[in-house]
This record gives structure tokens, C-alpha cells and sequence, in this order.
């Protein structure tokens, strides 16, 4: 693979186990045709030593603030201008900590500072300092400010926990920077997405729900942002930062997303409907709370609109693609919608086994009229990545089959 032929990557190295693994990845990246040069923070090199760095990528290792200067002709803004790409990898808990604060008091925290390029992390810590709120708050933080979070990975770490924050393997890596710089197969698209539950008040401080995170929708619109589409997520109430380029269209209930679609959809190409809709309201919610005087209390339900379905009937129609969750017959059920909803695609998910609903793993059927595809269990990100590239697919050949036939 050549792909990354005449990039520029610089490759920070953070203090962590997860740093021999750098050695690997800066190989890879090699390999497929980078010029890599590494910077190393103060507690990096207690884990690895940069001559094995400097070996590798045949260049000195950046490691001092104030030693580049001196050296030659690359001081840290240089170094920072030099790059296409700065990727950390691993990043400490520390490390994010400090880079999402704006802190500079190391070379490589400075070239972050510095660059006006695409800057990566690849989190790597122990399962506990991962899922502390503080840490959760800084990686939130750095996404909205344009950083791109690669992994973590979960299993088993080095100090013998299991769970969320190992770093992202090297080859998954090399991955996530061949598609940073791959000409997106949606590029030039608009793509218009739904994503998380809706509410149904019931009175001002009650309401009907469902189990929706909100997670498969937001990794579908940073799938589909990477491969070049102009998102525009369309979310019920969820606790996840959008992913950084795209724009938020924030909704409560289903009368307001049906609302946030209708007025986008004919300008938009390509319309996924993720959200976990709901399919009732309550007939008159109340407009003060309501007492629970009574022994029982009855609830009038009327049915919200299908949002997917509209979208779909209207006469300057993007190309449409539908969800469903399903705990059984799931490739009878989702056949049943792709018709009566009139979509070029659906993706029915498996619900149970550890997927689906609130899960950090999907795995999907995705269906069309003449044939379908399936997607193993996998992260939802890696889910999402490979629907964008079967969406991606099937909306070209629907395109140039038009395209033919206008011809005739
Ligand atoms: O958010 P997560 O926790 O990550 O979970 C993801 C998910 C399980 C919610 C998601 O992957 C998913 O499957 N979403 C669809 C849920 C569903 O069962 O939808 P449905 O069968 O009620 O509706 C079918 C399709 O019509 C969906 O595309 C839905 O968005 C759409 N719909 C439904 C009702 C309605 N009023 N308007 C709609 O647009």
C-alpha cells in the first residue's frame, strides 16, 4: 500500500506501555509511504529510548523544547508547519488532559499548540482513568475542538484489568490516517442524518422515551464526515459532543425532528434515518405538572409521523436509508419496511447478544431490493465506517442507473 506517498506525519510519543507499539505503527506508516518523524515527551522515553525511533525513521528524535533551534534548521514551528498530519500515539490521560487545557510546557504539547494541521490521538490508559469523568470530559473536549480521537480499543491491559482504553492497534491506526487522507468516496455530498431518541412529553416534567445513546448515529456522521460527505445530524436529546465538522441540528421530540428533516431533505443527497423515533405521543400532554391524586391515570396515545417514510415520498427524494431494530425475524421485518417505505437501503440490527441499543458494539444486516450485505459485530465506529462504504456504493451505481436512463 502506498497510499500516504509524499505525507509528512510527525509522530508524538507519549509515557505509556502502549509506546513499543509506536516503533510499530511509525513502520507502517513508512511502509505505505510517509515521511515519519517522531517527537518523544519527557516520560516517553522512560518507556522506550528514542534511539530506537531514530533507527526506525532514519531522522533525530524531537524530544527538548529548546534543543531544536540550536540544532538546525527546524525549531518547533517549523516542525509543526513541516507536518501534514501531527498523530499522537499512544496519548497518556495526562497527556489529553494538558492538550485539551491548551498547556505547552513540552515540545510536543507545543507543536499541538503550533500546527494548523490535523492533529490525532490514540488514547491509551488504564480501564479506570479512561472512563473517569474528568478524562471523559477532556476527550469531549478535544473533539469539539477539531482533534480527532482514534479508539481506544478495549480488552485486556497491561496491569491485568479488562475494559475500555487500550490503544488502538498500529495496522488500525494506519487505517484511520489512510482514510484521513483518502479522497472521500461521498466527497462533494450532502448527507443528512438522524440520530439518538426523541421525547414525547407527557407534562412539563415528564416523558415517554427509549434506550437510544445516540452512539451508532454520531459514529454514522463521523464516518460519513471522513469520507467527505457535508453532514447534517438531525439529534434527539443524547450526551455525546457532535463529531468536529459537523453541523447539529438539536431536537426534543418527534414532531421536531419530523420538522428539522422535511425542511432540509429535498436539498440534501442522501438521508439515514438512525434515530429510534417514537412511534406515539401523548394525545394532550399537560401543561402543568401532573398530581398523582388519582389510583390510575390513563394516557391517550396518538401515532407521530413517520419521518423516514415522508422523506422518502417526496418528489426531489435523496437516496434513503432506514434502520431497524429487531429481535427476530429481522430480515423478514426490515424487508417489510424497505417496501412499504419505498428505501434504496435498510440496515436491520441484530438487537441482544451485546448489540444495538446503548451498546458500544452493532452488527448489522443491511438490505436492498436485489441483494444485501452483512456486518459483523464490531465498535460502532467500525460498523459505521463500513456502511458509509456500502452507502457510498449503492448511491453511486443508483446514480449512474439514472444517469443511464436519462440518456436513453
Ligand atoms: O442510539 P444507539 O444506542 O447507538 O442505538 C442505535 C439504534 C439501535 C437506535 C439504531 O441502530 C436503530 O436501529 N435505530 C432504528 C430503531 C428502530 O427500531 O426504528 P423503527 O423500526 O421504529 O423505525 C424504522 C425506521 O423508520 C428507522 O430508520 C427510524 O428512524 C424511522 N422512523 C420511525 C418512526 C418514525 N416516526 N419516523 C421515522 O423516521
Amino acid at each position: 500500500m502506498s497510499s500516504l506517498q509524499q505525507r509528512k506525519i510527525l509522530l508524538g510519543v507519549t509515557g505509556g506501555i502502549a509506546a513499543y507499539k509506536a516503533a510499530e505503527f511509525l513502520r507502517l506508516m513508512q511502509k505505505a509511504g510517509a515521511e515519519v518523524r517522531v517527537v518523544m515527551t519527557p516520560s516517553a522515553r522512560e518507556f522506550v529510548q528514542p534511539l530506537t525511533f531514530q533507527a526506525l525513521s532514519g531522522h533525530r528524535v524531537y524530544t527538548d523544547i529548546f534543543d531544536g533551534a540550536a540544532d538546525s534548521a527546524m525549531d518547533h514551528i517549523e516542525l509543526a508547519r513541516w507536518c501534514d498530519l501531527l498523530v499522537v500515539a499512544p496519548a497518556s490521560a495526562d497527556f489529553i488532559g494538558k492538550l485539551r487545557a491548551g498547556y505547552a510546557d513540552n515540545l510536543l504539547l507545543t507543536l499541538c499548540l503550533a500546527s494548523k494541521q490535523p492533529v490525532a490521538v490514540a488514547p491509551a490508559m488504564n480501564q479506570q482513568m479512561y472512563a473517569n469523568p474528568a478524562t471523559a470530559d477532556n476527550i469531549a473536549g478535544l473533539q469539539r475542538n477539531g482533534v480527532f480521537v482514534w479508539g481506544p480499543d478495549a480488552g485486556e491491559q497491561a496491569c491485568g484489568d479488562v475494559g475500555p482504553g487500550r490503544m488502538l492497534e498500529p495496522e488500525h491506526l494506519l487505517r484511520q490516517v489512510v482514510e484521513l487522507f483518502a479522497p472521500g468516496s461521498l466527497s462533494g455530498r450532502r448527507l443528512l442524518l438522524t440520530a439518538g431518541p426523541t421525547r414525547e412529553p407527557i407534562d412539563p416534567v415528564r416523558y415517554i422515551s427509549n434506550r437510544s445513546s445516540g452512539k451508532m448515529g454520531y459514529a454514522i456522521a463521523e464516518a460519513a464526515q471522513r469520507a467527505g460527505a457535508e453532514v447534517c445530524l438531525v439529534s434527539g436529546p443524547v450526551a455525546l459532543p457532535p463529531p468536529a465538522g459537523v453541523q447539529l441540528v438539536a431536537v426534543e421530540s418527534a414532531s421536531e425532528m419530523y420538522d428539522a428533516v422535511m425542511t432540509r431533505a429535498a436539498a440534501q443527497d442522501i438521508f439515514i434515518a438512525c434515530a429510534a423515533v417514537s412511534d406515539y405521543r401523548v394525545r394532550d400532554a399537560a401543561e402543568h405538572k401532573i398530581k398523582k391524586n388519582a389510583e390510575s391515570l390513563t394516557l391517550e396515545l396518538v401515532r407521530n409521523r413517520d419521518i423516514l417514510a415522508a422523506a422518502s415520498a417526496l418528489a426531489d427524494r435523496p437516496f434513503c436509508v432506514g434502520f431497524a431494530a429487531e429481535t427476530r425475524d429481522v430480515e423478514e421485518y426490515a424487508r417489510d419496511k424497505l417496501e412499504r417505505k419505498q428505501l434504496d437501503m435498510i440496515a436491520a440490527n441484530r438487537v441482544g447478544n451485546g448489540s444495538g441499543f446503548e451498546a458500544d458494539v452493532n452488527q448489522l444486516d443491511v438490505l436492498w431490493a436485489d441483494g444485501g450485505a452483512r456486518i459483523e459485530q464490531a465498535s460502532k465506529a467500525e460498523v459505521a465506517r463500513r456502511l458509509i462504504d456500502l452507502v457510498a456504493e449503492r448511491y453511486t451505481r443508483a446514480l449512474s442507473t439514472t444517469e443511464d436512463s436519462n440518456e436513453r
